[in-house]
């Protein structure tokens, strides 16, 4: 049997479980992953690109599990009340090769995206920070609010987004977060004062929405809206000033905010902060970067918390999604005893 967790069964894992624990939980199952980091067999995602936008796969495995999401970025989605963002995920048994979870991957791709970004800033940004600036209120902005607020103590958040219905839906979203919501009228007024700052718009193209001149000296900055061949947010110049630090370069290089420096601009791997090999910040004053696109590694430790704690809460559907012959040779005969079944 294959469990599957669809959008109910998740909204009832979450309401088991807490969104915040959630969030402390799963950045804990992705930080002792990345950890683990040259046990996975890796490759960048597999990219199919049209004029709308991109469809993905993304896959990964170990000895014991493999992963694999399916997951598109139309930014022109939220003109046709569609989502920018949406996504399925697989885990598989490494043994037998059988799917073990069909999972929703919509609102957990939001989760674990978030729960990475508190990983890397809780690494990468000045301990005390207790300032939030978000850039784009959209899909993504209150899960990264929650997971800031739970892993690093963030208690503000000053946020700004071109379009303002986004802002009041961020805003009443989070009424009852304990959170100081501060709605700005531009990027420069949102960022001032701020220790961390995450960009997550969604515009294609090479835009700086992030500007040199405007990022002072021992920020940390978050950057997950750039995550496509020629889709980038961030000025040149400041990625220049700062220590970047991505997830997989060999994925990063042609995604990322460093494609726009060149196939030789310095980077550091997130697993090597997070093991020691490498430093992070280097002092108060250093400027700081994650370059986020979003790797599969992340998918497999959540579709590998998701599983453990729906079947330890009795939570989602199992499902006959691959045939059980009693002769597993007999594939033929298996289906048609069940289709003259199902014709009586
Ligand atoms: N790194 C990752 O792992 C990861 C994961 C998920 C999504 N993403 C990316 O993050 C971005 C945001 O995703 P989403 O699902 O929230 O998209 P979304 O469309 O729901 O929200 C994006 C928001 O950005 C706003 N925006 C656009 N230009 C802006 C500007 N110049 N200043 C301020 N706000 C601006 C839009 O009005 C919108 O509200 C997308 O580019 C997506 O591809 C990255």
């Amino acid at each position: 049997m294959v469990q599957i967790i669809d959008t109910p069964a998740l909204a009832r894992l979450l309401a088991h479980i807490g969104i915040e624990t959630f969030l402390s939980e799963l950045a804990e199952r992705i930080e002792n992953d990345y950890a683990r980091w040259p046990q996975f067999e890796k490759m960048p995602r597999v990219p199919f690109h049209s004029q709308d936008g991109v469809i993905e796969l993304m896959p990964i495995a170990d000895s014991e599990w493999f992963s694999v999401k399916l997951v598109n970025g139309h930014p022109a989605n939220p003109a046709k009340g569609l989502q920018t963002v949406t996504a399925v995920g697989i885990l598989a048994d490494v043994a037998t090769g059988y799917p073990r979870l069909v999972c929703e991957m919509t609102v957990l791709t939001a989760l674990r995206t978030a729960a990475t970004s508190a990983v890397a800033a809780r690494h990468l940004a000045n301990p005390g920070a207790t300032t939030l600036a978000m850039i784009g209120t959209g899909a993504q902005g209150e899960f990264q609010a929650l997971a800031f607020k739970r892993c690093l103590g963030i208690r503000a958040i000053r946020f700004y987004d071109t379009d303002v219905a986004a802002m009041v839906k961020f805003a009443a979203n989070l009424r009852t977060a304990s959170l100081q919501l501060i709605r700005c009228a531009s990027v420069a007024e949102a960022i001032a004062g701020a220790d961390i700052i995450t960009t997550a718009t969604a515009v294609r193209g090479a835009r700086a929405v992030l500007t040199d001149s405007m990022v002072g000296p021992g920020v940390h900055v978050n950057a997950i809206g750039g995550d496509c061949p020629g889709k980038t947010e961030i000025d040149p110049r400041l990625l220049s000033r700062a220590r970047i630090v991505v997830e997989y370069l060999a994925q990063t290089r042609c995604e990322g905010e460093i494609q726009s420096l060149g196939a030789r601009a310095p980077a550091l791997e997130l697993w090597e902060i997070i093991v020691g090999c490498s430093q992070g910040r280097s002092g108060r004053q250093q400027i700081t970067l994650f370059d986020s696109v979003g790797f599969a590694l992340e998918d497999y430790s959540t579709l590998r918390y998701v599983y453990d704690k729906a079947r330890a809460l009795g939570i989602g559907h199992a499902v006959p999604l691959i045939p059980q012959p009693r002769d597993p040779k007999d594939l033929f005969g298996y289906i048609r005893e069940l289709a003259e079944r199902a014709a009586v």
